[in-house]
């Protein structure tokens, strides 16, 4: 590999939109290529892009942060020929939990890859999003979709990955299979709170199993936590997060998963997007039939909400009864969260 002295990791600059507008396109055609949501074909799409991003550069000033979102790009003898974007943040609220960098729609140009652009990006991302933390520990995360040859950099520079996700078309959920008995999912209620809230030391726990640490470690059960989980499901009842639950023939809950459906925008082709994410089982039991009827009720009511397919996302990984319940639904393999510390 050649390094290249005058690389310059830096902020984008107001006249720089156009440019990096190249760089999007670049990087949502890849992505389409490898089964990923069809980006825009509309140049005018690009060209309002390049503005935004024009005018972006000019309210940051020169700096890569603007609240809690970060821009880089990578300059090579003045050009702009890669950039990434971080988004800080700290999920759940133990103080212990390190805050997550996410990777966001890191590109270097086809052109000028294996210049080591795409690790000076990612180091500058590191040390940007340190200073923020003020120190305390940060985690980078980026998923990366199955097909990408992009999961060899990630291990070069020193990723894991800690999470895997699957895919499966919404359409043609089947009614019943003899090997999701005895349970069956329903969406849950504000009184199922307990037993809801009882799972989640089981997730928490699976996540850190697997070295995924951008969540908190299982906590106590308390009145606060079960009065805030009952709360968010009496919101969520009719919106477009629901709580499922997969309940066993004596009406107790052995397993939930979050439901959501989103509209992906500009630059994607807009379409609707379904994920069914933080599946908590319990540990007791085989997850595979629970796991079945939780997908196949998300299945009908992502498709119900507009989204073709339904991504299965915080899976174990291949070969753990997790994962092999969410295949016997008919997913496939969609991508697989990759993280180091800052
Ligand atoms: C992934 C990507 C950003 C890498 O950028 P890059 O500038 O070529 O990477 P670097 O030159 O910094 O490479 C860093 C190391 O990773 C290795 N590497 C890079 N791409 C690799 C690949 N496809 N397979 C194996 N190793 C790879 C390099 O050899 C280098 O190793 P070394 O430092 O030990 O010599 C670039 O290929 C790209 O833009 N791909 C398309 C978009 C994409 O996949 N983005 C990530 C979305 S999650």
């Amino acid at each position: 590999m050649t390094r290249v002295p005058s690389l310059v990791v830096r902020a984008a600059r107001p006249d720089e939109g156009a440019t990096i507008s190249v760089l999007w396109r670049e990087l949502w055609d890849a992505h389409e290529a490898w089964g990923g949501y069809a980006g825009s074909r509309d140049s005018s799409v690009y060209a309002s892009l390049a503005q935004r991003l024009s005018e972006d550069a000019r309210v940051r000033g020169g700096q890569p942060i603007l609240g809690r979102h970060i821009h880089l790009v990578a300059v090579l003898g003045g050009v702009v020929i890669g950039q990434v974007e971080g988004w800080f943040e700290r999920h759940g609220v133990d103080e212990a939990t390190p805050f997550t960098c996410e990777v966001r729609s890191l590109v270097v140009s086809s052109r000028a890859r294996a210049c080591g652009a795409g690790r000076a990006l990612l180091d500058t991302l590191a040390s940007v999003a340190r200073g923020l933390s003020r120190g305390a520990p940060v985690v980078l995360a980026a998923e990366v979709l199955s097909p990408n040859p992009a999961y060899a950099f990630y291990t070069r520079v020193g990723y894991v990955p800690v999470s895997w996700a699957a895919r499966v078309a919404t359409d043609g959920a089947a009614e019943s299979s003899p090997f999701m008995e005895p349970y069956l999912a329903r969406v849950a209620h504000p009184s199922d709170a307990l037993p809801v809230a009882l799972l989640d030391p089981a997730l928490a726990a699976r996540r850190r199993s697997h070295g995924d640490v951008r969540f908190d470690r299982p906590r106590a059960i308390d009145a606060t936590f079960v009065g805030g989980l009952a709360a968010h499901l009496a919101k969520s009842e009719d919106g477009c997060a629901s709580e499922l639950v997969a309940v066993d023939r004596g009406g107790f809950i052995r397993a939930s998963a979050s439901l959501t459906v989103m509209t992906l925008e500009a630059p994607f082709v807009p379409t609707r997007r379904g994920l069914l994410s933080r599946f908590a089982m319990d540990p007791s039991v085989d997850p595979r039939p629970l796991v079945g009827v939780l997908v196949r009720l998300g299945r009908r009511l992502a498709r119900a909400r507009g989204a073709l397919t339904l991504e299965l996302t915080d899976l174990d990984p291949p070969g753990q009864l997790l994962h092999e319940g969410v295949m016997r639904t008919g997913a496939t393999p969609w991508s697989r969260i990759v993280e180091r510390f800052a």
